[in-house]
């Protein structure tokens, strides 16, 4: 597909922000939406609305067989057989506390421990920290090579028996940085420790096989794939699809309720309790389409080519700082402008209709590994071009003059 075709394709890119064309660059904070997700989303609310897997009427079969048709369709993007893996979320924040209540449950206990990277967000740390705090556990932490990408042979040297869990970001979301997931797998599996992969910044630009890659959770969020907000999966192996404690309970988990007892579906539906999000699952699939279309492949191959392109303009320009500089990157570009706060730099650049994230981007660890309070975040998406950045870097160096 031509950009220009793909562009169109997203209504929102047209419009003018304090009367330039808009530049959206804060993709790492939520992509835009295709006409195909915001035309699912109308289409279902307008003729297929109703509850699902409670109804015999039409609107309720209909609706019921739309969002299942969703799982199938979120479970062959991500190379899953069955499709009763894939468990509808509000999100990688929601995914991920779902499985650390759940383990912690049945599974971790006093004195445990738990590794995490330097890298991760808060919303793969804080989860944890919650269950160490509580019951005495342990959080370590693997730490950075001085090119930022993560200290492999630290990594195995943390592994202790009390390791009981590897939970890790994929792609950094400040940084960029893709984990070398084989490296992750081979350590976890000669240990036999399980694993959790934070698929929220991978997912969204490169291809991603969970039965390749083979993690016992992965997770991600449908807003920074095409998709609308308040919607993201579980995927669980099969191993935790029928072990992993559940942390909410509800309408729809069930097959039968007494007071005395409960006794609860298999599959997926044991984790979906209460009216799930119906009409955002529905038109994730639609996105999820959408970048299939285009292809994952294609999508990486775009975007590694605009950090490229931008990282190899922005080292000609003095009075930046670039953070985790690489060949290998996914879609995302840190840096500051010496001496100056990133909010002012962010909030100049907006002026000329650019948007982009400033701040500390829910990595404080990092940042404070980094030694800044915050950065500067560009971040691309399939609609992105070499000319925006091009006007990004004549609109940034206009910016550095004006506060020098
Ligand atoms: N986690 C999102 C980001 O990195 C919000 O901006």
């Amino acid at each position: 597909m031509e950009l220009s075709s793909i562009r169109q394709n997203f209504p929102i890119l047209g419009q003018k922000i304090n009367a330039c064309d808009l530049v959206y660059l804060d993709n790492a904070a939520t992509t835009q939406k295709p006409i195909a997700v915001i035309n699912a989303l109308s289409d279902y609310y307008s003729h297929n609305n109703a509850n699902i897997h409670r109804g015999v009427h039409t609107l309720s079969r209909r609706a019921t067989d739309l969002f299942e048709q969703a799982r199938k369709t979120t479970a062959q993007h991500f190379g899953v057989a069955n499709e009763q893996q894939i468990v509808f979320t509000s999100g990688t924040t929601d995914s991920i506390n779902m499985v650390a209540q759940g383990l912690s449950k049945l599974y971790l206990k006093p004195g445990d421990e738990i590794i995490l990277s330097m890298l991760e967000h808060h919303s793969n740390i804080l989860p944890w920290q919650l269950w160490a705090e509580e019951n005495g556990g342990h959080l370590k932490v693997i730490p950075l090579l001085a090119d930022h990408s993560l200290d492999y042979s630290a990594f195995e040297k943390l592994i202790s028996p009390k390791t009981k869990l590897i939970a890790i970001t994929h792609v950094s979301n400040t940084l960029g940085l893709v984990t070398d997931v084989e490296k992750i797998k081979s350590v976890a599996n000669r240990h036999n420790i399980p694993w959790l992969l934070d698929g929220a910044q991978s997912a969204p630009h490169m291809p991603v096989n969970l039965s390749v890659l083979n993690p016992d959770f992965f997770v991600c969020s449908a807003h920074k794939m095409y998709g609308p907000t308040g919607c993201g999966i579980l995927y669980l192996n099969e191993r935790w699809l029928s072990e992993l404690p559940i942390a909410k309970t509800g309408g729809g988990t069930i097959k039968t309720v007494s007071f005395e007892k409960t006794e609860y579906v298999e599959g997926a539906l044991r984790f979906e309790p209460g009216t799930p999000n119906i009409a955002d699952v529905i038109a994730f699939a639609e996105a999820l389409k959408y970048m299939d279309a285009i292809g994952m492949q294609q999508i990486f191959k775009h975007e590694s080519e605009l950090v490229q392109y931008a990282q190899t303009l922005m080292k000609e320009i003095p009075e930046i700082d670039m953070y985790g500089i690489h060949d290998h990157k996914a879609g995302v570009i840190s840096f500051n402008v010496k001496n100056q706060h990133p909010f002012d730099v962010g909030t100049l650049l907006d002026k000329y209709g650019i948007a982009l994230r400033t701040g500390h981007h829910c990595t404080q660890p990092l940042m404070k590994h980094l030694g800044v309070q915050g950065t500067i975040r560009i971040s691309f998406a399939i609609y992105n071009s070499k000319q925006e950045i091009d006007y990004f870097i004549e609109k940034l160096k206009k910016v550095i003059k004006m506060l020098s």
